[in-house]
């Protein structure tokens, strides 16, 4: 198993993987902070991590809405849509989820200095390749786990992948036959597997107020 933290000697990953040579870091006149300041609030990522059918995507869809209604700007970055784009030539090989979630741990950097209040929902189940992606966003990056057991997971079987996985025609199946390494120590802990999703839409904007990165409204 291959993780980001492996990949390169030093602390950036940016800097470890570029092959590039003859490019200069451009500062910009306009700052993270000053579009913070014109949004009325920070840039963050709210990165949503479970097993399949946790509840990622619904939640942060949910949250999302809220906020907006808030006024905040928001974007969400959903693990089945980038895989039709952006990581469309990755599987769900081990080294190929740790480049998944280096891309979009990158990309959701960029979407904070933008001042954007960022929701990802990916599996993303190797810890490392998690808190590799928190050295990339800095002090914003908040993680949420979606702690849906995998019974319930399977009892649901929303898309009818854990079915076609038990009978061997999906291989590397998170839960089944590839690994999911549950955060420690998660900025938030969500029961998706029982609580009612306005209740834990709560909970995240509770959060999230508390924390300074919204205003309460
Ligand atoms: S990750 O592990 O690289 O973070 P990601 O979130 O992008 O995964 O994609 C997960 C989604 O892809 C699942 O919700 C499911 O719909 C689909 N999928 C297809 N094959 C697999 C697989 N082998 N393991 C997990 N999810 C899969």
């Amino acid at each position: 198993m291959v993780h980001l933290a492996q990949l390169g000697k030093g602390a950036d990953m940016s800097e470890n993987q570029q092959k590039s040579s003859n490019v200069v870091w451009h500062d910009t006149q306009v700052t993270t902070a000053m579009r913070e300041t014109l949004n009325g609030h920070q840039g963050a990522v709210l990165w949503f991590t479970g097993l399949s059918g946790a509840g990622k995507s619904t939640l942060a869809n949910a949250v999302e809405e809220r906020l907006h209604q808030m006024k905040a700007r928001t974007f969400v970055i959903d693990g089945d849509n980038v895989r039709h784009g952006l990581c469309a030539d990755l599987t769900f090989s081990d080294e190929d989820r740790v480049e998944n979630i280096r891309r979009v741990g990158e990309v959701a950097g960029l979407f904070v200095q933008a001042g954007v209040l960022t929701l990802t929902a990916f599996i993303s189940p190797f810890r490392a390749d998690r808190e590799k992606v928190r050295s990339i966003v800095g002090k914003n990056f908040i993680e949420v786990h979606c702690d849906t057991a995998l019974e319930v997971c399977e009892s649901r079987d929303v898309k009818g992948l854990y079915k076609k996985a038990r009978a061997g025609e999906i291989a590397d199946f998170t839960g089944i036959s590839s690994p999911y390494e549950a955060p420690e120590n998660p900025e938030i802990r969500v029961d998706t597997g029982s609580d009612d999703l306005n209740l834990c839409v709560d909970q995240v904007i509770a959060y999230l107020v508390e924390r300074g990165v919204v205003q309460d409204v």
